[in-house]
C-alpha cells in the first residue's frame, strides 16, 4: 500500500486524476469503477480536463457501477446511476453501451447482483477501481461487518451512512434504507485501487483503515493486505508525517 499525503482537496483531485489518466492511457479498454459521494467531484473535473487535453481516450473503456440504492430507478434524483451519468460518463463521452449498471430498480435483487458478478467475471475483473471512504470504513456500500470475500449483494444501510448521505440532497429527501453494492471480492482483486480521502472528518477512519487491525468491522482495512493499493489523502485527513510509503504484505 502506498500512501501519498498532499496539501489539500485540489491537490488530491489533481494527483489522483493524473495517476488514473496515466493508467487509462496505457490501457484504453480498461474495466473501470468510480465512486459517488462528495469526495470524487474534483477528481472527476480534473480527469475530464485531462481527457479534453488528449491525455487518454475514453471511447473503449468499460465502466461498472460501484453501488446503488435499492428500489430507485435511474431517473430518480437520488439514483447513483444518474449521478455518475451526469458527473462522469456524459462529460467523458462514455455511452450507456459501455456501462454495466447495478440495477437498483430490479424486481429481484439476487438476480441483479448475480448478473453483475457474471458480467465482472466475463470482463476478466476490474482494472481500475477508484474509491471513497465511508465514515464507518465502508467501500462502496460494503457496510461493516463485511468480509473480504463478500460478493455483490443487497445490504441494509447503517444509521450512520443514512445520516451522512442525507447531505447529498436538499433537505427532506429520503435516503433509502437498502442498497446494492459491488462485492468486496471484486474490489479487492482489482489490478489498481485508488482510495481518495479528504477532510478532518475522515481522519479517524483513515487511521484505522491504514494502521488498525484488519477486521470486518472496518471493511477498508482489507486494503492493507491487498496488492496495488494507492491512498491519496489530503493533510486534513492525514495530519501525520507528510508523505510515507506504508509497506504491508501482499496477498
Ligand atoms: C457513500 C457511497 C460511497 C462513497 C462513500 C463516501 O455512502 N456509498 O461510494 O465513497 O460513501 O462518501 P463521501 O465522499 O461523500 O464522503
Amino acid at each position: 500500500m502506498q500512501l501519498y499525503v498532499v496539501d489539500d482537496y485540489g491537490a488530491m483531485s489533481r494527483f489522483a486524476a493524473h495517476l488514473t489518466a496515466e493508467r487509462l492511457r496505457a490501457q484504453p479498454e480498461a474495466n473501470v469503477v468510480v465512486p459517488t459521494g462528495n469526495t470524487p467531484y474534483g477528481f472527476f473535473r480534473e480527469l475530464i480536463a485531462l481527457r479534453q487535453q488528449g491525455a487518454f481516450d475514453a471511447s473503449r473503456l468499460r465502466v461498472f457501477q460501484l453501488d446503488e440504492y435499492f428500489g430507485i430507478p435511474p431517473d430518480d434524483p437520488r439514483s447513483f446511476s444518474g449521478w455518475i451519468t451526469r458527473s462522469f460518463l456524459d462529460p467523458l463521452g462514455i455511452t450507456a453501451a459501455q456501462v454495466v449498471r447495478l440495477r437498483g430498480d430490479a424486481d429481484d435483487p439476487l438476480v441483479a447482483c448475480r448478473d453483475y458478478d457474471a458480467a465482472v467475471r466475463a470482463a476478466g475483473g476490474f482494472d481500475v477501481v477508484v474509491l471513497g471512504l465511508g465514515r464507518n470504513g465502508h467501500l462502496g456500500f460494503n457496510e461493516p461487518p463485511a468480509d473480504p470475500a463478500a460478493p455483490t449483494r443487497l445490504v441494509r444501510l447503517s444509521a450512520e451512512t443514512i445520516a451522512s448521505n442525507e447531505h447529498y440532497w436538499s433537505v427532506g429527501a429520503q435516503v433509502p434504507k437498502h442498497a446494492l453494492t459491488c462485492g468486496m471480492n471484486n474490489i479487492l482483486t482489482a489490478r489498481m485501487k485508488l482510495l481518495l480521502v479528504s477532510g478532518e472528518q475522515k481522519r479517524d477512519i483513515l487511521r484505522r483503515t491504514i494502521t488498525g487491525p484488519i477486521i470486518p468491522e472496518v471493511p477498508a482495512s482489507y486494503l492493507q493486505v491487498s496488492a496495488q493499493v494507492t491512498v491519496v489523502a489530503d493533510s486534513a485527513a492525514w495530519p501525520w508525517p507528510q508523505s510515507a510509503t506504508v509497506e504491508y504484505g501482499h496477498v
